[in-house]
Order: C-alpha cells, then sequence, then structure tokens
C-alpha cells in the first residue's frame, strides 16, 4: 500500500469523480480514486473497505452514496476515522442533500461543499441517455427553467477547493451561465446530431408510476419524480454564481457542451 499523501477520490469513477482524477494527476498530485470497482475498493456499505482508502489521505472529494437517501450516518463513520479536507459533492435544490452537510460540519472544519444544479452530462453519461439515443425523453419537468452545469466546471471547481487555500467553510452553488428548459437542451442536441429527438412532458404521478413499474425503489424514484417536478413549477429558474467566484471565469454554456460531446452532423 502506498503511504504517500494522496487526495481520495470517492465515486472516483464517477461524472465528476473521474473528472476530478484525470485534472489532479495532470497537476502531478497523488490520486487514489475510490469506489466499488477501482483498484483500492470501496463500498460506503462495507466499512470494512474504508480504511485502506483512507490511509494516507490529506484531502477527500465525497460523493455520497447516490442511492442512500440517508447518508449521514456513513459519512459520520467515515469522517470520524481521518483529519483529511473534505470536499463534498452535495446538490443545489434538496434540502441539505439528506443531510450529508450537516454531518460533514458536525465532523470536521476542514470542509467545502458543492451545490451543483442538474449536469449536462445526464444527458450523454447517464439517467438520459438512452432516451436521447432512442428519440424521445419523458419527463415531468415541463416547461420549467433549468441552468443545468457541466461536470468539468465541477470538476475545476471541487479540484481548486482540494487544491488552494481559502475555501474552506465556503458552500459554493453551482450552475450553468443560462435558463433552458428540457425541450431547449434537446432541441440542442438533435440540430447539431440531426436526429431528431423529441421531449416530452408528462404529470408527475405518471413518470412515478413509470419508475416504479421498471422497478425502482420507491423512495428513489419518488426523489427523482419531485425533483424533476420541482423544475416544472418553476423552481429551479435561477443562476448561481460559484463557477465564476472559484474559476474567475463564467461557467460552460450548453452549447458548449453538446460541440465537445456529441458527435456533429455533417455540412
Ligand atoms: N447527476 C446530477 O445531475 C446531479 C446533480 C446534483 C447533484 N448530484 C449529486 O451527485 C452525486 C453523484 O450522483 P450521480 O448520479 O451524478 O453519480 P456519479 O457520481 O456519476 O456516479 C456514482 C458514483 O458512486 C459510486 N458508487 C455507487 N454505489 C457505490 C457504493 N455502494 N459504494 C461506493 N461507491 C459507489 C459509483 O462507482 P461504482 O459503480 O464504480 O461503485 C460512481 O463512482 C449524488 O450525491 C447526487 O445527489 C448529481
Amino acid at each position: 500500500m502506498t503511504t504517500d499523501k494522496h487526495t481520495l477520490v470517492i465515486g472516483g469513477t464517477g461524472k465528476t469523480g473521474r473528472r476530478i482524477v484525470t485534472r489532479l494527476r495532470a497537476l502531478g498530485h497523488h490520486v487514489r480514486p475510490a469506489s466499488r470497482t477501482t483498484p483500492t475498493p470501496f463500498d460506503w456499505e462495507n466499512p470494512a473497505t474504508w480504511d485502506t482508502a483512507l490511509h494516507g489521505a490529506h484531502a477527500i472529494y465525497l460523493t455520497p452514496h447516490p442511492y442512500n437517501l440517508n447518508p449521514a450516518p456513513q459519512i459520520t463513520n467515515l469522517l470520524s476515522r481521518t483529519t483529511a479536507r473534505v470536499v463534498l459533492l452535495s446538490a443545489r435544490d434538496v434540502p441539505d442533500d439528506f443531510g450529508a452537510e450537516k454531518a460533514v460540519k458536525a465532523t470536521t472544519d476542514d470542509w467545502t461543499i458543492l451545490r451543483p444544479t442538474w449536469f449536462n452530462q445526464n444527458f450523454s453519461e447517464d439517467y438520459f441517455k438512452d432516451s436521447i439515443t432512442a428519440g424521445n425523453l419523458t419527463l415531468p419537468a415541463g416547461h420549467g427553467l433549468q441552468p443545468f452545469i457541466d461536470a468539468d466546471d465541477i470538476a475545476d471547481v471541487a479540484v481548486t477547493a482540494l487544491t488552494t487555500d481559502g475555501h474552506t467553510g465556503r458552500t459554493y452553488d453551482l450552475s450553468g451561465p443560462e435558463l433552458l428548459t428540457f425541450a431547449d437542451a434537446v432541441t440542442h442536441i438533435s440540430t447539431a446530431t440531426a436526429r431528431p429527438i423529441t421531449y416530452t412532458p408528462v404529470p408527475a404521478a405518471d413518470y412515478l408510476t413509470t419508475l416504479t413499474a421498471a422497478g425502482i425503489n420507491h423512495d428513489y424514484a419518488t426523489l427523482i419524480t419531485g425533483l424533476l417536478h420541482r423544475i416544472a413549477e418553476g423552481g429551479d429558474a435561477y443562476l448561481s454564481d460559484g463557477v465564476q467566484h472559484v474559476l474567475g471565469r463564467p461557467a460552460r454554456t450548453f452549447a458548449d457542451y453538446v460541440a465537445t460531446t456529441w458527435p456533429q452532423k455533417t455540412p
């Protein structure tokens, strides 16, 4: 086992985590990605895996268990084993991200909290990818506005907080630079790729029924449905300036994300 001081990236295979690993390595830092599938295994559900991952860590990027709606006890247990600086991936429009923020603040003074909105990369790497590929995205988000943020911007902010001073005790709300509907986002991708892709808004109750019929845990399905319905009601229709504040540059636009992520139509 290496004893070099390293940065532990919990969720190091995830949308933000793997970008942070790449950036830290490019800067010459020792990095240990950690998840169920990394060379150093880390499983939130198996505390016996935690100490090996924590050994020698002077800073931690902490992605909470993505499907645990009560992650606070796990976070409290983990952080009681370390004195490392912590940068927590929380979320902007979930109150205290189910107690994760409170748990971090209660166990260390050396914390920074990142609260991003919905990621651009959900369209290409996660939740919405299969629907976009199939040509229709159906969600209970209505025509509400949402400032999608790029995972590359979150990673840049996280690396800054992990490697430079002045971010302890700070909470950064992070959004993209513009308000878009899901229809706008889908149109961007459809236009760039010259493929017909539609967006269909549906009532929240219908969406919840679809998710639970697909076998998704009812509590988790209720959470996701509620967050999307909140967009329909206008609850996410505001910008946050965390990217500009921390990085001194504007956040990346959705059009820029599409241009660099999706295969473009040939002229
Ligand atoms: N996606 C968004 O739009 C969004 C917006 C705001 C906030 N967030 C927050 O971001 C966090 C990450 O969510 P995400 O959906 O974007 O996922 P993600 O970070 O792309 O992927 C989840 C990560 O967790 C790891 N993981 C899953 N189960 C695990 C377990 N039992 N033990 C250890 N690691 C485990 C996965 O790796 P392995 O599969 O290799 O274990 C992966 O690295 C969540 O807390 C969410 O609230 C997400």
